[in-house]
């Protein structure tokens, strides 16, 4: 297995990082148009190999994407990442033409590969990809869900002090601080329902908490996260390379499933070998599946600016 990872910042970096540890590839390549930067991240972390064990080769790339070619996997983490006070909307002119760029390049060299966008604004950057490239719909996967339920996860393990491993719970629609729904009456602690556990206030403050949970570290960073973005693209690639065919909430092309039509947004799907294989229906109440479409109307105007760049 080959693997790219595009962008070599913090979410990159650790996206790559993972996917070493993992041995989820034979040859990894890190990408980045700074001058050095990637080869420099490959190096340091090739110099890890001997310490943690691992057999993948990591190399860098300064822009060449002929050093990806015929990659099965590749990670999309180019453009700016937000500041403080920004929304993830804002990036949407910058990082639009930065991630189309990135798409017909790696698609000259790597023509079967899955694509994982992580860039954001997510939504609107998946929907760009598939939209730019033509690619058959299941051959793009946007990151947004994975990372925004591991987080709502990470949330109801504090309030429950239990386990996030033991916690199944998913957050679907955009991955905006105000589009992301989770869905917290479908949440289970190992089959029993968090909802049992929680007041009404504690379970709203869940809810809050998990839907700024981006923004609440990018004020305390300075920058936008990493560690847990990385983690996310790193399994959505380990579900793919490994054909685990595990459920995820990933930001895939909708054609009618939950309502919507002509957009990407996040419902939970299976990820394998053909990268997302099939989307999930699931019962949401009509409170759920307002919230829903409300998402998507959010979603849908980021996407009509595309149209003005
Ligand atoms: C986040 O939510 C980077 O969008 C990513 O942290």
């Amino acid at each position: 297995m080959k693997v790219t990872v595009v962008g070599a910042g913090a979410v990159g970096a650790t996206c790559a990082d993972n996917i070493a540890r993992k041995e989820l590839a034979q040859e990894l390549v890190l990408l980045d148009i700074k001058e050095g930067f990637a080869e420099g991240k490959a190096q340091d972390m090739m110099q890890t190999a001997a310490l943690l064990g691992f057999d993948t080769k990591i190399s860098g790339s300064t822009n060449d994407y002929s050093k990806t070619a015929n990659s099965d996997v590749v990670v999309i983490t180019s453009g700016i990442p937000r500041k403080p006070g920004m929304t993830r909307e804002e990036l949407i002119g910058t990082n639009a033409g930065i991630v189309k760029g990135v798409c017909e390049n790696i698609l000259k060299h790597s023509p079967k590969a899955i694509i994982i966008v992580i860039s954001n604004p997510m939504d609107t950057m998946t929907y760009l990809a598939l939209q730019s490239t033509g690619l058959p719909k299941n051959r793009i996967i946007g990151m947004g869900g994975t990372l925004d339920s591991a987080r709502f996860k990470y949330q109801l393990s504090t309030a429950l002090d239990c386990s996030p491993a033991d916690l199944n719970a998913i957050v679907v629609g955009g991955h905006g601080d105000t589009t992301m729904i989770p869905l917290i009456k479908h949440a289970t602690w190992n089959s029993i329902p968090v909802t049992q556990f929680l007041d009404a206030a504690a379970q709203e403050k869940i809810v809050n908490d998990t839907m700024v949970g981006g923004a609440t570290l990018t004020k305390l960073l300075g920058t936008s996260a990493w560690y847990a973005p990385g983690a996310a693209g790193a399994a959505l690639v380990e579900s793919i390379v490994r054909d685990e065919k595990k459920l995820f909430t990933c930001c895939v092309s909708l054609n009618g499933e939950y309502g919507q039509k002509d957009i990407c947004l996040g419902v939970p799907v299976v990820i394998g070998k053909n990268g997302w294989e099939k989307i999930v229906a699931m019962d949401l109440s009509a409170d759920e599946q307002a919230a829903f479409n409300k998402s998507a109307d959010a979603v849908r105007s980021m996407n009509d600016v595309l149209k003005t760049l």
